[in-house]
């Protein structure tokens, strides 16, 4: 497993992207994750569960947004307590499940995080990429439909040029072709640039056309027997690896 800062991504062998080992987490003084151990490797997976069984607190534990009560969480094989907590998050970004923008315009807000490095970027590519017109990059962030909000944040998150995209429902408020536009961005950058995807979704049929494997959480718990999520019948895009 190469180090965190590691470029390039393994080309053979399956390298785990993440390792819950016997994870427990709570929220709000309640455990909500009892005793998860999982494996995801590169790739795409899918988190699927009902309402309220723990999705968002698995997700965001990837990025240190939350800490496990017991347990560990490994990235490329190294502890995330381990790991410098902001160049986790460069690497690893969450688009959450509710959009959190700044107040300002919505090209501030994609500048945002690379400018804390000293970097520039593009901003009317990105929101192109996000599925926006390059023109909102002058619109007032509190002004925008929740739809719109969601994309700002997916443009922030590719900002950084991430390696490792944990995704909260991110087309929930989309339509359809909007939607569409989205899952081709990100199934061109799985390409592109190997971006690995952790996805929740109500939509199974999203998770068939990005994911190659689920795991299921039931009540705080992954049901899928063992370390190895199971996979979808969706075979992995084709000139991925
Ligand atoms: N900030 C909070 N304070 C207290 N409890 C919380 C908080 N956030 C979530 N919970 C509780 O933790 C449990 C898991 O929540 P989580 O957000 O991870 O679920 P989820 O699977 O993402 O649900 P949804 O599909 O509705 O987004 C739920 O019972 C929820 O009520
Ligand atoms: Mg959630």
């Amino acid at each position: 497993m190469g180090s965190a800062a590691a470029t390039g991504g393994a080309t053979a062998g399956p390298s785990m992207l993440f390792e819950l080992k016997r994870v427990r987490a709570s929220r709000g003084g309640v455990e909500v994750l009892h005793d998860v151990s999982l494996a995801l490797p590169e790739g795409a997976t899918c988190v699927a569960g009902r309402s309220g069984s723990g999705k968002s607190t698995l997700l965001r534990l990837l990025n240190r947004l939350a800490e496990p009560d017991s347990g560990r969480v490994a990235y490329r094989g190294r502890g995330l307590d381990s790991l410098d907590v902001l160049a986790l998050r460069r690497e690893v970004a969450l688009v959450p499940q509710l959009p959190a923008l700044l107040p300002g315009a919505v090209a501030d807000n994609v500048r945002f995080g690379p400018g804390l490095v000293g970097r520039d970027v593009d901003v009317g590519a990105l929101l192109d990429l996000a599925g926006l017109p390059a023109a909102f990059a002058d619109r007032d962030a509190d002004r925008l439909s929740t739809g719109e909000q969601q994309r700002v944040m997916l443009a922030r998150a590719l900002a950084l040029e991430p390696r490792v995209l944990l995704l909260d429902e991110p087309t929930s408020a989309l339509d359809e072709r909007t939607r569409d536009h989205v899952e081709e961005t990100l199934k061109e950058l799985r390409l592109r640039l190997r971006l690995s995807l952790v996805l929740v979704t109500h939509d199974f049929a999203q998770a068939e056309r990005l994911a190659e494997r689920v795991v299921r959480l039931e009540d705080g718990r992954a049901t899928s027997p063992g370390l190895d999520p199971e996979p979808t019948s969706a075979s992995r895009p084709s000139t991925v690896r």
